[in-house]
Order: structure tokens, then sequence, then C-alpha cells
């Protein structure tokens, strides 16, 4: 099998909407398709066989080729402290308010989850093409080094003083040294929080081994993923895109692609106005043959600069939400057979 497809970009630029028509069309040519799709639109989901919410793959009743799973961030935090902390630890883990806060809040913590639950399906083997929706990034390639950031938190300094050295599992040490001192600064507050929160550290410090043995797991398969970037044309994801491709040949191999989704016509750029439009026709059709030159300048832009192959993808007048309306907004891309082969 190839590595994972990872389709990334900014926010609401259609990335689940072509994770699923990727998976979609690289059904229909006969592999074994998983996408593991990040919150898609009620009808979306529909689409793709997933009704419930389903953290599992399950596979499509029109096109049993195609499978689909949703990222759980939650579920997948509880499973992720089962797998490495002792099961006593793991227990009162998944009960811990801190332990929601922090999955929960922790820039992080979605995109690592995202990318253990990737790691977990590709461990599988089971699918010839595995098709990741990232979760919306809040700064850029935040899904692909989400996992070292997550050992250096559950390994950094301020836990290893709270939880006792740096070798894992020394509570003992978390008895003599942490839990005096914060036992005083609790009787002064009247509560028992900083002691809760130094044993729960010291509970999520025992993840720690797991974590980071997973994290090379994981990017070992970034390392052999192919990343598609997704925009608009408009300036704030187009910039975002321009991130990704400088920094992420720092952490994985350059993107393969970037997909200019919602893209008007080229030919309206040359609309004729006809001689009987009406002043205000008229001027419509002037200022949207500007903006798809607008758009067309912009994607020039970045293929010369990016030196990258740019895909358009057009800009529908429904919500591609079935399988037909998927297959279809990808089918002149080339995309399928550039990314899997034909
Ligand atoms: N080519 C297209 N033509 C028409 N509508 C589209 C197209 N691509 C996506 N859409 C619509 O745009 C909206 C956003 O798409 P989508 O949910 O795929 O974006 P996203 O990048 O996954 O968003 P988020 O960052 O919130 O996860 C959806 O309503 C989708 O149906
Ligand atoms: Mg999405």
């Amino acid at each position: 099998m190839n590595g994972p497809i990872l389709v990334t970009g900014a926010g609401g630029v259609g990335k689940t909407t072509v994770s699923a028509a990727l998976g979609v069309a690289a059904a229909q040519a006969g592999y074994e398709t998983l996408v593991l799709t990040v919150d898609p639109a009620r009808r979306l989901a529909t689409a793709l066989g997933l009704d419930a919410l389903h953290n599992v793959p399950t596979a499509n009743e029109k096109l049993p080729t195609l499978w689909a799973a949703m990222l759980d961030s939650e579920a997948s935090w509880d499973q992720i402290a089962r797998s490495h902390a002792p099961p006593e630890a793991a227990d009162r883990l998944v009960n811990s308010e801190f332990f929601h806060a922090i999955t929960r809040h922790f820039p992080a913590s979605q995109s690592y989850a995202a990318a253990e639950a990737m790691a977990q399906h590709l461990d599988e083997r089971r699918w010839d093409v595995v098709i990741v929706d990232t979760p919306p990034a809040s700064g850029g390639i935040e899904f692909f080094t989400a996992p070292n950031e997550l050992t250096n938190l559950v390994g950094g300094r301020l836990f290893r003083w709270l939880t006792g050295g740096a070798i894992p599992g020394r509570r003992e040490l978390f008895n003599v040294a942490a839990r005096p001192a914060l036992r005083i600064v609790d009787i002064a507050l009247g509560s028992d929080l900083l002691e809760r929160v130094g044993a729960f550290l010291f509970d999520l410090r025992t993840t720690y081994d797991g974590l980071r043995k997973r994290s090379q797991d994981i990017e070992k398969y970034f390392r052999r993923s192919t990343t598609i970037v997704v925009t608009t044309s408009d300036p704030a994801p187009v910039a975002e895109a321009a991130r990704f491709f400088k920094e992420l040949p720092q952490v994985a191999r350059p993107p393969a692609a970037i997909v200019f989704n919602r893209t008007l016509p080229a030919s309206w750029e040359e609309a004729e106005i006809p001689s009987d439009a009406t002043r205000a026709l008229a001027r419509n059709l002037a200022l949207w043959a500007r903006e798809a030159h607008r758009q067309e300048t912009v994607r020039d832009e970045f293929a010369a600069r990016y030196r990258t192959s740019i895909v358009s993808i057009p800009w529908k007048p429904t919500a591609p939400t079935d399988l037909t309306s998927l297959a279809d907004l990808i089918k002149d891309t080339g995309l399928v057979a550039d990314l899997v082969g034909s």
C-alpha cells in the first residue's frame, strides 16, 4: 500500500468534500478505499454511509469498495489513554475532568487524535488507499507537528517536576517532593485542587513512553504520505496554502498538488455581453469576468512561485453530497490517477 493521502488546507475551503470525492473516485476505480473524515455535513455523511456517528470503518452499501469512518476526538482520546497508560491510571484518566479539559482545549489535541486514528487504520493494512480529511488547522501544519508537541507537553519540565523526575513510574518521588508542597497551597486555598492536578499529571505522565513511541510511528507514516492542499482563490486561504508549501518540507514531503476549489470557469473571462443586456446585467457579467480573471491570475502566480501542479475544481450550483456528484466533481482533474495510479 502507498502512504496515506492527507487533505489539508484552511477552514471551510472544501477539505471534507474533496476527501469524499477522492474516496468515491478511488473506490470506483476498484481500490479498497478508506476515507477518514472530520465532521462532515449531514447529507455528505449520509452519502458516505455514515448515518450514525461511526468512528469504526463502515462499508458503503452502494459502493462496497468505499469505506468511511468519522474521526471522533473524544473516543480516540479514551482509547489513547487505554493503550498507553496502565489500566488503573487509564481508568482515572478517562474519568478525569483535567484529561477532558486538555483533550478538548490543547490546540493540537484534535490533530493528534486524528493522526493516531490514521495510524491505527494504516496498521491494519486493509485498504489500498487511505484518505485523511485533516481537522481544521489553527496553525497551518499543526496536524503534522501535533505528535511531537504532545510528547513535549507530556514529557515537559513542568510535568517532570510535578510527577517526580525524568523517569516515568516514580510515584514515590511525587509523593515525597511535590505533593507536600501542593498540599500546603491547597490548605491555603481550602481545596484539594492542586493535589488532584498533581495526581492527574502523574497518571498522564505514565502515557509518555507509549505516546513517544506512537509519535514516531505516526511520523513514519507522515514521511510516506502524499499531501494535497485545498484552497479557494480568496487571499486568506491562499496565504494559508502558501504556508503549507513553505513549512511542510520541514516535517514531511512537500505537497503533491494544490487544489483550487470553487473556481469560476475560465470561459467567463471572455463572456460576451448580449447587445440587448440591461445595464445591470452587463455590469454583473463584467464583474464576474473580472473575478474569473483574478482567480486565474492567483492560480498562475501560485504555480509559478511554488512550482506545483494546480488542480481546479469548479464551483457547483449545489453542494456535492451524493456519490455521483462527488465523483463528477473531480472526474476531469486526473487527481486520482496522479495520486494512486490509474
Ligand atoms: N466545488 C464546490 N462547489 C459547491 N459547493 C462546494 C464545493 N466544494 C465544497 N462546497 C461546499 O462548501 C462547504 C464547505 O465545504 P467542506 O465542508 O468540504 O469544507 P471544509 O474545508 O471541510 O470545512 P471545515 O474546515 O469546516 O472542515 C460545504 O457546504 C460544501 O458542500
Ligand atoms: Mg471539514
